[in-house]
């Protein structure tokens, strides 16, 4: 597997590819990589010719400077594990290189990119778009993998990739959970092991969840997760959102959309580290 750190060293060898009819799968990462971003990888690694993982911490998609300065750093071990995944490239450039002038660029996509994640983290969802439509346009992948971890974050992706007319394939991948069923993510690393226990909790109240909606309610259902959850000590829900998974609007009957999603936000320990995770309903 080659690093590659500009721009122009990617556009040149990506280009060779492509004129030799290979398909180019794009895995965007801001690093901190674990078995859901290998997930990730395994799987364009089996369906394209050429993977590029790219390895960015993007600072315009963090509107708290405090969760940027301590999100984990770990470019080495990032690079081992996607050399036994079978990358092709590890891309990963400089601010400097990704932004040499600010980006000015807005993305609106509402109500996609303006509920849950989008008013707790007011321009989160725009310097998402800016950095993976920079991303799009330097490789111009033939599919690009996101973990549905991050829900919302690929029904927002999907509306650029429509308003934008990327010609590309979105492909959403399962989350993937450690074995007391929380949600894989980068942010699990700033937990202590007795936290990480306590987070458990999350998962374990949304799927149980799943066994109730034939007796109650929309807003019931809501509100005893919230209850459960809040039960935990060192574990408080910041929102949790029961929503149409297309359009990400509330809902307020179950029988109102096709398919229903619980989303959640939960802040865990002392350090207040901000987990999310979701359940399909239906
Ligand atoms: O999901 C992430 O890690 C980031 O939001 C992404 C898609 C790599 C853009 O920086």
């Amino acid at each position: 597997m080659e690093i590659i750190h500009t721009i122009n060293e990617l556009k040149a060898r990506l280009s060779h590819h492509r004129s030799q009819g290979q398909t180019i799968g794009l895995v965007p990462t801001m690093g901190a990589l674990h078995e859901g971003h290998a997930s990730l990888v395994r799987r364009s690694v089996a369906d394209n010719d050429i993977t590029v993982v790219s390895i960015f911490l993007n600072p315009t998609q963090f509107n708290d400077k405090n969760d940027l300065a301590t999100y984990p750093r770990t470019l080495e071990a990032d690079c081992d594990l996607l050399r036994e995944c079978g990358a092709t490239y590890a891309f990963a450039p400089s601010v400097e290189e990704v932004y040499p002038e600010p980006d000015t660029r807005q993305f609106s996509y509402p109500p996609t990119d303006t509920v849950m994640e989008g008013a707790m983290r007011p321009g989160h969802f725009n310097g998402v778009c800016q950095i993976v439509s920079k991303l799009f346009m330097m490789t111009e992948p033939t599919r690009a993998y996101f973990g549905e971890k991050d829900y919302q974050q690929i029904a927002v992706i999907r509306r650029m990739v429509d308003d934008l007319g990327f010609a590309l394939e979105i492909v959403p991948c399962p989350v993937i959970r450690e074995e007391s069923g929380l949600a894989k993510s980068s942010r699990n690393m700033l937990l202590s092991d007795s936290e990480r226990q306590i987070a458990a909790h999350i998962y374990r109240a949304l799927h149980e969840s799943k066994s109730l909606i034939d007796r109650m309610s929309v807003s019931e259902v809501h509100d005893h997760v919230v209850a459960q959850i809040n039960a935990v000590d060192g574990l408080e829900v910041q929102y949790f959102s029961i929503v149409d998974g297309l359009t990400l609007v509330d809902i307020q009957s179950w029988d109102e959309a096709q398919s229903v999603v619980g989303c959640i936000t939960v802040y865990c320990g002392e350090k207040l580290i901000r987990l999310i995770d979701h359940i399909r309903y239906k």
